[in-house]
């Protein structure tokens, strides 16, 4: 047996607790706690199940025309992947050669090392300041260009954005690709889908999925808007039909009903306003979100306390040890009666 020496010697990513137990409050992977939209079970009710002896549409066109509509770009200018963590994955395939990096800031979506690990790549951290606001991501290291810069907008796990200005200047100076990951984008203020379709941008891809404001995590869906240039690289390197058939009709009909995904991104916002404000009440360190959850430092006791103390009374959040991120938790905003729960138990616990 071999096995590659890259892999051998690979740190898999982990993903948050699954727990198969339904009593469990999962307040840790930054699900959506809102159904997806009713159009789904119409359509996946009147599918013709007979229609999977065939192969799936494998350019997604139905799909692909209506993001483009919601986006107000063309076609060519999309390409969708099996969650969005594929699309980084093709990315990472079409935009970096064996002798360049992948970077980006460092706390961020853990995800981004593992894959220049897998890609066999070296990967370069930019570090945040303590308050985890922007600074100059590093291009260059030991002689080694970084190829592709993922920037997570607003940012995963600190919940917070960086400045516009800051992101288009760097993004406008830069010869590599960036790759703008807006996996949170429709619990924010705002967004930087503009630089994606600007006239005369060559290097900006903005990525969004359908595992979050959409409600749809199991479904695995995630698409990227930039330049038709890096869009068809990364139609080049894709598996024959990435996106199976069901994803596709499921996918299309949750797109046809925004309205629905921006009502329950509006609650999500709603209770994450109430969780802030009452955990600062009591003390707690709550940066201003823009995302899906919260990265809160609790005022009495150490975090991985809080966090395994939580998880006795069947409440999961998550917890990443280390310098620049362990004193905090990142909470996933749940319903109002999830929340009520959580914020009862943690009046007990951080006493
Ligand atoms: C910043 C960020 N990007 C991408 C993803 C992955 O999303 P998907 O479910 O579309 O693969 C996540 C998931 O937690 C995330 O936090």
């Amino acid at each position: 047996m071999r096995i590659a020496s890259s892999v051998e010697k690979l740190t898999p990513y982990t993903p948050g607790e699954q727990p198969q137990d339904v009593d469990v409050i999962k307040l840790n992977t930054n699900e959506n706690p809102y159904p997806p939209s009713p159009k789904i079970k119409e359509v996946l009710s009147s599918f013709d199940i007979d229609k999977l002896r065939r192969y799936p549409d494998p350019v997604f066109n139905a799909v692909r025309k209506r993001i483009a509509e919601i986006h107000g770009c063309e076609i060519d200018n999309i390409f969708i992947g099996n969650g969005s963590d594929e699309v980084l994955s093709v990315a990472a395939k079409a935009f970096v050669q064996n002798d360049e990096a992948i970077g980006s800031f460092d706390p961020s979506y853990s995800l981004y090392k593992t894959l220049a690990a897998i890609r066999d790549v070296k990967f370069v951290s930019s570090f945040l300041n303590a308050d985890y606001s922007w600074t100059d991501p590093v291009i260059s290291k030991d002689g080694i260009d970084v190829a592709l810069f993922l920037l997570t907008n607003p940012n995963a796990p600190t919940s917070l954005s960086f400045p516009k200005e800051k992101i288009k200047a760097f993004a406008s100076s830069y010869k590599g690709v960036v790759i703008i990951d807006e996996a949170y984008a429709d619990f924010a203020d705002e967004n930087m889908m503009d630089l994606a379709i600007a006239p005369g941008n060559e290097n900006t891809i903005v990525m969004r999925t359908l595992s979050k404001s959409y409600s749809l995590a199991g479904l695995r869906l995630g698409y990227c808007v930039g330049p038709k240039e890096l869009i068809e690289a990364m139609y080049k390197v894709k598996d024959s039909y990435n996106i199976d058939m069901i994803a596709q009709v499921v996918a299309l009909a949750a797109l046809e009903d925004v309205e629905w995904m921006k009502a329950n991104a509006e609650r999500v916002r709603a209770t994450r306003r109430r969780l802030t404000d009452e955990l600062r009440s009591r003390g707690w360190d709550v940066p201003e979100s823009q995302s899906n959850f919260i990265f809160a430092k609790p005022a009495k006791r150490p975090a991985q306390e809080i966090f395994n103390k939580l998880r006795e009374n069947h409440i999961f959040v998550r917890y990443f040890p280390g310098e620049a991120t362990g004193e905090r938790l990142r909470i996933s905003i749940g319903t109002e009666e999830e929340t009520n729960r959580l914020l009862d138990c943690l009046l007990k616990l951080d006493k």
